[in-house]
């Protein structure tokens, strides 16, 4: 089994380029299906989701080719409106599809997306959006039959919830909607507004994304376009969360610091020095990390989930007690038994996870359950006496970017053996 062997408590200095946003790549792979025209979409991760959300493109008929971070997408033809349920599981987020399928082709036949490692994942919100828009959506034996074949209409809607995804989906609809429809508690994740960017770039007409409430007026068509994804938020955090628990100093380039605005107060509660500028960050970790009192994950602004894990692993060695409030997903807390195996001490009640640091972790072998749990994992092995091995690499290459060779450069003893 392919894994992750790490020597750990080597400090890492130096700089980190950060990877194009996953979370951002994947909606705007789908929104290119609303596009009769070339698509150029610049630093696109080189990720297994990313491939997965690829090969749909390709089965859909649309031209994709790869050069370096660069995607070159044509959707000009379409051929068919079905997505395979094999190429549906490879990645959960496959949902995003249907929004712009249906306002593309009027139709679409996919399966409903399984819950994954860290929840139900449960699409409803998604379906109840897209049936008042006007779609006839048929749910029958894990199956979405749907179709709209008055075409999808613009109207008011209100989610239940902020749901990234179901906001994603009724942006895509709407954008080739008849008339103008309006959301009401959307997601406010950065990577919302990249993709209004994106679709307005090819003549959407969309307002406000990023805010709570977004308009989108429905166009008859979109163009092509050159555009540049946005550079990936959690990755960013992953690296400064890497030089923290290695007393390590880093420069982490290249992404938006609004973006990680969310994750500042845990590391400089932690006692990491951070010196900011618009695109980048410098992070000097303390020779003892500190706990940083409460984490509770919320929609955005609020702490992001996709951290909770990472900065779990972040407070298994820091003095004092860190308590985690997982709000967003049922399932998320499959890393502790595995960070428990390092020595952690960490204890579990439902949705609340209290850990109380540890002067050590000791290296174990590991096994990753999801991605950011993953993930999780290697910076406490980065951080842990001796030679771990992470396995389960499947989930971390869906979200992380040449992870070893960006470690490695900075001076982390790390190499994946097959
Ligand atoms: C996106 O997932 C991200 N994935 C997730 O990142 C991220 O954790 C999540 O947003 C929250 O920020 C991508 O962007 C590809 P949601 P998504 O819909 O859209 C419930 C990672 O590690 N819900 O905002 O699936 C849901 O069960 C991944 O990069 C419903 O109940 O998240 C969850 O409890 C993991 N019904 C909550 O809402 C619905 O119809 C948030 O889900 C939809 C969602």
């Amino acid at each position: 089994m392919e894994k992750l062997i790490i020597n750990g408590r080597k400090k890492l200095c130096g700089q980190i380029k950060v990877q194009g946003s996953k979370n951002s790549t994947l909606p705007i792979i789908a929104g290119s299906i609303l596009c009769e025209g070339e698509i150029i979409l610049h630093n696109c991760p080189d990720l297994t989701d990313v491939t997965a959300a690829v090969n749909i493109l390709k089965s859909l008929g649309c031209r994709v080719k790869r050069e370096n971070d660069t995607l070159i997408i044509d959707s000009s033809y379409i051929t068919t409106s079905e997505i395979s349920d094999e190429l549906m599981r490879e990645m959960r987020s496959s949902i995003v599809f249907l929004g712009a399928l249906l306002a593309r082709t009027g139709e679409a036949v996919l399966s409903a997306p399984g819950g994954c490692e860290i929840g139900l994942r449960p699409i409803d919100l998604h379906l109840k959006a897209l049936r008042e828009m006007g779609a006839e959506i048929i749910e029958e034996g894990g199956n979405l039959c749907c179709r709209a074949n008055d075409g999808i209409k613009g109207i008011e809607i209100t989610l239940a919830f902020p749901s990234v995804g179901a906001t994603e989906n009724v942006m895509l609809a709407a954008t080739l909607a008849k008339g103008r429809t309006t959301l009401t508690n959307a997601a406010r994740e950065p990577e919302i507004k990249n993709l209004a960017d994106f679709l307005n770039s090819c003549g959407a007409k969309i307002f406000f994304a990023g805010e709570g409430t977004i308009i989108i007026d429905g166009v008859k068509r979109l163009s092509g376009t050159e555009f540049y994804v946005i550079s990936d938020r959690i990755a960013a955090a992953t690296y400064m969360a890497c030089a923290a628990v290695t007393g390590g100093e880093m420069d982490i380039i290249n992404f938006p610091l609004n973006d990680i605005s969310p994750v500042l107060p845990l590391f400089n509660s932690s006692g990491c020095r951070i010196k900011t500028e618009e695109n980048s960050l410098y992070i000097k970790a303390p020779e003892k990390l500190v706990s940083s009192g409460t984490v509770r994950t919320m929609p955005f602004p609020g702490f992001p989930t996709d951290f909770q894990a990472p900065a779990m692993a972040m407070s298994s060695v820091a003095e004092g007690i860190t308590i985690f409030i997982e709000t967003i997903f049922e399932s998320r807390y499959k890393h502790v038994s595995q960070l428990k195996r390092m020595g952690a001490n960490i204890s579990v009640e439902g949705n609340v996870a209290v850990v109380q640091g540890v002067s050590r972790l000791s290296a174990a072998n590991v096994y990753a359950e999801d991605l950011r749990g993953g993930i999780a994992l290697v910076i406490a092995a980065l951080a842990a006496e001796g030679e771990s091995n992470v396995s389960g690499l499947k989930h971390i290459d869906r979200g992380y970017e040449k992870l070893e060779d960006n470690l490695r450069q900075a001076g982390a003893e790390i190499k994946r053996e097959v």
